[in-house]
Parts: structure tokens; C-alpha cells; sequence
């Protein structure tokens, strides 16, 4: 990267950093099971809302619950479930149309991700109706206060329930970007263990390694504070001690409710101190092939930790101690090699691969730039790289790299 532009990076980062103190951030409220969500709505005298979905969650039968639940309090609802794995601007407008439809007032994500996401974008529209969804992409171009808002995660990985992130995809260029808002963070979160047991064993797998990613990439760069530290420690603590254990058996509640919880810290760690390159490329490859985000992550993550190289291993050394990954007594560079190995090691026990199929050779300019867009000047990464110097990152991930030649 150009040595002023760097500069510029760096600055950049700084100032944010140092207004972290002053900015907005809050966490959700807390609520434990659907009778605490109607009740708290029935409280606010809400009439009608719209629960955000998917195809998958609606059909696993993990809504029923709070169908029911809401029905008791009196309250009305309809379900918006065509959310599809990279939410698309599409998605957004079919669910706002929904909501104006119905004269709804209030608005439940409840599904992974791309269902907390497509709800936030959705909640965002209907108070900017005179904005397009693509003119929010970016940090802080909306403010407005959404319609109550309850997040409901259905798969413990995207943190979405706490942070102040939406990921959408144009369905026209293919291009998955942030939006990042204040006003995005969900006003309530129901955390329920027993929603997530019914989740496929390789949806464990790749969301938990999204939750893990968000923890190493907010802990490893340059603006965290003692709070998302603790965070993101607690966050692959919890990881290290169940992930194995959700795959194995969905229905140890447990291991779920851990990885639930690892899942919400590792938000509330990367809301504040960012995420980095390995969400930036996995962002782009997402939206050109719809590649799941935790799959991406997966598999990218190792090889961006051992692109940083030294610069990184205080820190995950320390990371690496204070998770309980590496508890023997050894030298920073060491403890940061295991923590990575462990990495590795934690995808092939669940059969998640090293390499990424479907990426297009003459496609990586693109990738590249749209990864260097999302993640420069904005992301704190050790290690700052150019759209340029990203194309080899592809080039390694991709599984034909051997006919690649860079
Ligand atoms: N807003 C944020 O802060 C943030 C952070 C990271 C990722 N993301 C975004 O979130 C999206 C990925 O979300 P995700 O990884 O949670 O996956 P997802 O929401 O795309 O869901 C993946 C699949 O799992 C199924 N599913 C979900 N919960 C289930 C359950 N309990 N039982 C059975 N099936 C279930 C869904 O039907 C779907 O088919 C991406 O678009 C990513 O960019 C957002
Ligand atoms: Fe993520």
C-alpha cells in the first residue's frame, strides 16, 4: 500500500479510536424465552408485528413458540420469510412493503444473520422512506430511530443481536457492503438455548467459526478497549470449551447456550474494535457466489493470521493464554503458531476444507477491491494491504490455486 495513504489509514483509525468513549454504543436488553417478548410488546401496547425470517428457520418449526405466545397476549403478527443466505436489497423492500401492508409497529429478526439483518435494513427503510438501501451503505449515514426492534438468533455466530451492523447484498451488482449505525443495534435480544439445538451439524460448525473469527479479528487490531478484550476472551474461551461439543451432540443445551453466549461476546467485541480483511474478502465472496459468511471466514482466517506474521503474535499469544487455547509455558511466537494451528485444527474435526471452491480467477480485481472498499480506511487490521495486495489472499484461498500464477 502507498506509504501516504497508510498514513491516512492509520490517522483515520486513530480519531475513531479515540472518540470510542463518546459514540453511541449500547447493548440490547436481555430476554429469556417468547412469554418475556409478548409480554414486554403487550406492555408497550404494540398491535401488530412483523417477524422477519427465513424459509429454513420457518420450517425447522422454531417460530411456533412465539406464534403462540403472541397469540395469547392478543397481539397480531405476519411472517416476512423469504429472506435468503445474503440478504438482498429485494428482501429488504419486500419485508418493509409487508410491515406498511399490515400497519405493523414493531419488528422481531428472528434467524441468523441474514434474517437479524435483513430485519435491521428493513426497520431502517421504514423510517427513512425517501432512502434508497444502498445509500446507507457505509458507517453513519442513518440515524434515525428504528421501530421497536427484538433480535432472535437462531444460529450462534453473527453476533447481529448486538451490534450495530447490517450485511446486504445488491442484487443487481452482487456487491455485499455493511451498513453501520447506532440506530441498528436491536433495542431487545432473546437468547433461548433451545432455539439453536435443531441446527444442522455444519451450521454449527461454519456459524461458530464466524463467532470465533469476530473475537480474533477485534482482538488482534489496533482499537480495542479493556471491555471488548474481556469480551472477545470470554468469547473464545467459550469456543475452545464447546464448539466441539454443539457439533457433536445439537442437542447438548449447554454447549448451546456456551456457544450462544460466545456468539453474542464476540459481537459485543467486534461492534466496538471492527473486524478486519478476513470479513472484508469473505463479505465479497458472499455476495458474487453466495458463499456462507461462516464457511468463508472458516477457511480464510488461518491463512490471513499467518500472512500478519510477527507483527500479530503478542497479541494472540495473549489472546491464546488468556482463552485457555495454550496453557503451557512458551514464547509469544510459539503460543501464536499453536493458537493457529488450533484454528486449523478445530475446521478439519468438523470437516470444514482449507480452500474455497467457486472463485472465479478473472473475477479477484474485483473481490479485491470491493474487500480494500469495505475494510480501508475503517478496519484497524495489523497489517494494512491494498486492493493489489488482497488479490493474492484470493489467489491462496481459492482451490485451484496451482493454475493461479501471481
Ligand atoms: N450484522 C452483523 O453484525 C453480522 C455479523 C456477521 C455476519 N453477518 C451476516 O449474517 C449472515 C450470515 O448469518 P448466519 O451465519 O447466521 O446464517 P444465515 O442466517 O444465512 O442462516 C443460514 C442457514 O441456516 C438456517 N438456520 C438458521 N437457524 C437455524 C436453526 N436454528 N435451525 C435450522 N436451520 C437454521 C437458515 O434457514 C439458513 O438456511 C451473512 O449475510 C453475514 O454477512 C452479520
Ligand atoms: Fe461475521
Amino acid at each position: 500500500m502507498n506509504s501516504f495513504y497508510e498514513v491516512f489509514c492509520r490517522a483515520f483509525q486513530t480519531a475513531l479510536r479515540a472518540a470510542i468513549p463518546f459514540l453511541p454504543y449500547r447493548e440490547p436488553q436481555l430476554l429469556k424465552n417468547e412469554q418475556e417478548c409478548a409480554k414486554l410488546l403487550a406492555g408497550k401496547e404494540k398491535q401488530s408485528v412483523l417477524i422477519i425470517t427465513d424459509q429454513g428457520v420457518f420450517q425447522a418449526g422454531i417460530i411456533d413458540a412465539l406464534e403462540n405466545a403472541l397469540k395469547e397476549a392478543g397481539i397480531s403478527y405476519v411472517i416476512y420469510k423469504d429472506t435468503v443466505p445474503n440478504p438482498t436489497v429485494a428482501n429488504v423492500e419486500a419485508a418493509r412493503q409487508l410491515y406498511l401492508d399490515n400497519r405493523c409497529d414493531a419488528l422481531i429478526g428472528f434467524g441468523g444473520g441474514s434474517a437479524m439483518d435483513c430485519a435491521k435494513a428493513a426497520g431502517a427503510r421504514i423510517v427513512n422512506p425517501r432512502r434508497s438501501v444502498n445509500s446507507m451503505k457505509g458507517t453513519l449515514r442513518i440515524f434515525r430511530r428504528l421501530p421497536l426492534f427484538i433480535a432472535v438468533p437462531t444460529t450462534a455466530g453473527t453476533g447481529s443481536e448486538t451490534t450495530l451492523a447490517a450485511v446486504i447484498t445488491d442484487d443487481k451488482t452482487r456487491h455485499k457492503y455493511p451498513i453501520n449505525a447506532f440506530c441498528l443495534i436491536p433495542h431487545y435480544a432473546m437468547l433461548s438455548p433451545h432455539i439453536t439445538a435443531g441446527l444442522p451439524k455444519q451450521l454449527t460448525a461454519t456459524t461458530g467459526m464466524d463467532a470465533l473469527t469476530h473475537a480474533v479479528e477485534a482482538y488482534i487490531g489496533r482499537s480495542t478497549t479493556r471491555r471488548t478484550r474481556t469480551m472477545a476472551v470470554e468469547a473464545v474461551t467459550l469456543i475452545n470449551r464447546y464448539l466441539l461439543a454443539a457439533y457433536a451432540d445439537g442437542s447438548d443445551l449447554k454447549a448451546r447456550a456456551g456457544m450462544q453466549r460466545a456468539a453474542y461476546c464476540a459481537g459485543c467485541a467486534f461492534t466496538v474494535s471492527y473486524v478486519g480483511y478476513v470479513h472484508g474478502v469473505a463479505h465479497s465472496l458472499g455476495g458474487r457466489y453466495d458463499i456462507p459468511h461462516g464457511l468463508a471466514n472458516a477457511v480464510i482466517l488461518p491463512y490471513f493470521l499467518e500472512e500478519y506474521g510477527a507483527v500479530i503474535d503478542k497479541k494472540l499469544a495473549s489472546l491464546a493464554r488468556r482463552s485457555g487455547v495454550v496453557t503451557h509455558e512458551t514464547n509469544d511466537h510459539a503460543a501464536a503458531r499453536e493458537f493457529i494451528n488450533w484454528v486449523k485444527l478445530l475446521n478439519v474435526a468438523m470437516g470444514i476444507p482449507d480452500k474455497l471452491e467457486g472463485i472465479k480467477k478473472e473475477d479477484i480485481p474485483l473481490l479485491a477491491r470491493h474487500a480494500a472498499r469495505e475494510s480501508n480506511p475503517l478496519y484497524p487490521v495489523p497489517v494494512l494491504m491494498s486492493a493489489k495486495e488482497l488479490e493474492k489472499m484470493y489467489g491462496r484461498i481459492m482451490a485451484d490455486e496451482t493454475e493461479t500464477v501471481f
